[in-house]
């Protein structure tokens, strides 16, 4: 083998090696334990988002990565390197706090250049790295303008740029999208997701919207009581999601008892005996066998709607429309059948079918539904 291929080699097995690992993380506040053991390891160039309910330790965890919070137990590894001793200012992290955190009594070109002058960059260094940072988040006509003459989505871009302005080896988001307007949101996610992407800088992104996680995230680590509960691109936790608090928090559901009857061992078709009779599924995991009793996670989206009732096919339920609530791309629709209510989605209701309240409706159970195998 050659040199370079040797090099290339090392490189490699460099570029292999976790930019962050978090190693059973714990946090205490007096005796109050918010963060109770949480590992994880984040790629090189990575977006990975902490999803969870408010209160559940995501700002906490961040604060404890950059350095802003002690940490009770466990270890934060950097690049090779345990931080948990160091400032932040000697980490190779920065953080994007929720409010921005801006100062207010300088210009935009000032506030992007405040680490280079605290690192005592020379004047004509900071205003080219200035120029770079604020043509990269297009604001590049605004470095004279004051904080306060901004707008919100003006004011994200000019934290994010700071952030950025000493090429972190670790971007600490914390729901920076969440003083923004709805459409403004989805403008900025893509932007910061696409400079991510450009720079290849690994990103950790806290939020509480579920939605925007999806969206945005390589992986996704849901959190629930200071406890990570699952780790998963936005595919897996979604369609797979390992039980019932994610399957509820990362969309809607319509959960549906049942007993697992039989499974054909070469289709893998599957029997669910249910208080509305049998259903076929097309099962898909294999922690599940015969005699399980499951809870079927029936996403709103999977489920097709259609007038009357009487066919008798398999799989098809029949029920009461309760409510029709047109929404332009979407009508929610809640289906009572027998004592239970199921939502459903009906997409381009314009060119659907519009339904009636308190019309006879059928409702069809796709095949591919994921089941949680209930505790006993
Ligand atoms: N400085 C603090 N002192 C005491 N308790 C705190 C402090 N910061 C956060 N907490 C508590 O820690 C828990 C997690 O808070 P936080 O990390 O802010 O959650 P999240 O960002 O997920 O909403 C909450 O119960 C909160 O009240
Ligand atoms: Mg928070």
């Amino acid at each position: 083998m050659t040199t370079k291929g040797v090099t290339e080699e090392m490189d490699s097995k460099e570029n292999e090696k976790p930019m962050l690992i978090l190693k059973d993380i714990h946090k205490f506040y007096g005796s109050n334990e918010v963060l109770k053991g949480v590992s994880l390891e984040v790629r090189r160039g990575e977006l990975v988002t902490f999803v969870g309910p408010s209160g559940c330790g995501k700002t906490t965890l961040l604060r404890l990565i950059g350095g802003f919070t002690d940490i009770s137990s466990g270890d934060i590894i950097l690049d090779g390197q345990r931080i948990n001793d160091l400032p932040p200012n000697l980490r190779d992290t920065r953080i994007c706090f929720q409010n921005y955190a801006l100062f207010p009594h300088m210009t935009v070109a000032e506030n992007v250049g405040y680490g280079l002058k605290i690192n005592k960059w020379p004047k004509d260094k900071i205003a080219a790295r200035v120029r770079e940072l604020l043509e990269m988040v297009e604001l590049e006509a605004f470095g004279d303008r004051m904080i306060d003459k901004l707008s919100g989505g003006q004011q994200q871009r000019v934290a994010f740029a700071r952030a950025l302005s000493l090429e972190p080896k670790v971007l600490l988001l914390d729901e920076p999208l969440s003083n923004l307007d709805a459409n403004l949101r989805l403008v900025m996610r893509e932007e910061i997701r696409k400079l991510q992407e450009r720079l290849h800088i690994t990103t950790v992104f806290v939020t509480h919207d579920q939605f925007e996680a999806m969206a945005i995230s390589d992986r996704l680590v849901v959190m629930k009581d200071g406890l990570i509960e699952q780790v998963g691109t936005p595919i897996e936790i979604y369609e797979r999601p390992a039980n019932e608090f994610i399957a509820a928090f990362v969309g809607y559901v319509n959960f549906m008892d049942g007993r697992v009857e039989s499974i054909d061992p070469a289709t893998k078709n599957t029997v669910i005996r249910t208080e509305f009779g049998k259903l076929e599924i097309a099962l898909e995991q294999d922690d599940i066998q015969t005699g399980d009793d499951v809870l079927m996670v029936i996403r709103p989206e999977s489920v097709s709607l259609s007038i009357d009732c009487g066919s008798n096919r398999q799989n098809v339920l029949c029920g009461t429309l309760k409510t029709y609530m047109y929404a332009g791309s979407i009508a929610k629709c809640t289906v009572g059948i027998g004592a239970k209510k199921m939502i459903v989605d009906q997409y381009n209701p314009r060119d659907a079918q519009q339904f009636q309240n308190a019309d006879r409706v059928e409702v069809e159970i796709p095949r591919s539904v994921h089941l949680l195998k209930k505790k006993i």
